[in-house]
């Protein structure tokens, strides 16, 4: 591979290879480009005269996939994989042989100091991929009342001092408001009580995880996604998911489970070797599931 300008090294690479098999001259999507290492590892086994397609909602990680696009067949897309159907339609394709989607948050989007994604850097709070849509985090903090902050954070980033952290939070906005991530970090650090692991995990860690999802309605959009994938996988075709959350997990688990349409390939998750997590530790709550379509349930008409 050549080298390219992102931070974000690909989890499970092998895995996903081994589970999505990719041959030449198939179609692909690759639901969630990011620093496109999966997508260009695919491109390269489709070539020549198969494509990948890669979307991503956030528009920095589109652009910067152009630029290492080269010779490959990959074509960076902005785009949401909840609009699977809409987006193939645009580009007129009918059917893919297998896609992908890895969920989350890339090391690039970590690193940009500027949207929030981190509490190390003192970015506004706005946790939003794509900035042109819905309304950033720092809009829960200051709207939503203790016992709907207290819920979401115990939900979506399974914190068990939810309560203590939603009070801390509603406490501080009646003397001002939190604009940045790093203000609400510092709450919730505080907040909390100091736990054993919090050299490693910072305590806010969970809270932004959380704000994270409801603003990008993540949960919402893997759902979506998983509903649409069989109309627009071929029969046979493979479709992979990783997810790092426990919920999201659940949700592919299900929907590989209890929806006729797929079959479930790997029974128990894919998670990271010991190798991998010594490499990069972001793998540590990585799952990979896989299923193949059953019978072509149509594909979206034009
Ligand atoms: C974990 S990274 C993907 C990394 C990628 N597999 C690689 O090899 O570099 C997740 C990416 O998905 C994007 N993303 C999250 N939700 C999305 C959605 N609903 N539609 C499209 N992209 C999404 C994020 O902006 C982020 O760039």
């Amino acid at each position: 591979m050549t080298d390219t300008s992102t931070q974000h090294v690909p989890v499970l690479f092998e895995e996903v290879l081994a589970q999505l098999n990719p041959q030449p001259g198939q179609v692909l999507v690759d639901g969630t480009l990011g620093g496109a290492g999966h997508a260009r590892a695919l491109a390269q086994r489709v070539a020549p005269n198969g494509r990948v397609y890669g979307l991503d909602r956030d528009r920095r990680a589109v652009e910067a996939a152009q630029k290492v696009v080269g010779d490959l067949p990959l074509t960076p897309l902005w785009g949401n994989y909840r609009d699977l159907k809409l987006v193939l339609r645009d580009v007129g394709v009918s059917q893919l042989d297998g896609a992908l989607i890895d969920i989350g948050l890339s090391s690039d989007q970590l690193a940009d100091a500027t949207r929030g994604f981190s509490f190390m850097a003192d970015g506004p709070l706005d946790l939003r991929f794509d900035a042109t849509e819905g309304f950033p985090a720092s809009e829960i903090v200051r709207k939503k009342g203790e016992q709907d902050l207290a819920d979401l954070i115990y939900r979506y980033g399974e914190e068990r001092h939810s309560r203590r952290i939603a009070r801390a939070i509603v406490e501080r906005r009646r003397d001002k408001p939190i604009e940045t991530a790093g203000d609400l970090a510092e709450i919730v650090k505080k907040a909390v009580p100091r736990t054993p692991d919090a050299d490693r995990i910072h305590p806010a860690t969970r809270t932004f995880q959380a704000l994270r999802i409801a603003v990008n309605d993540e949960l919402g959009a893997l759902e979506t996604f998983l509903r649409d994938a069989p109309e627009c996988v071929r029969t046979g075709g493979r479709v992979v998911v990783i997810t790092f959350h426990s919920l999201e997990d659940r949700i592919v688990k299900e929907a590989f489970r209890d929806d006729a349409r797929w079959t479930p390939l790997t029974k128990k998750p894919i998670t990271a070797t010991e190798a991998e997590l010594a490499r990069n530790p972001r793998a540590r709550s990585a799952k990979l599931r896989t299923a193949m379509v059953n019978q072509l349930a149509g594909m979206p008409t034009a």
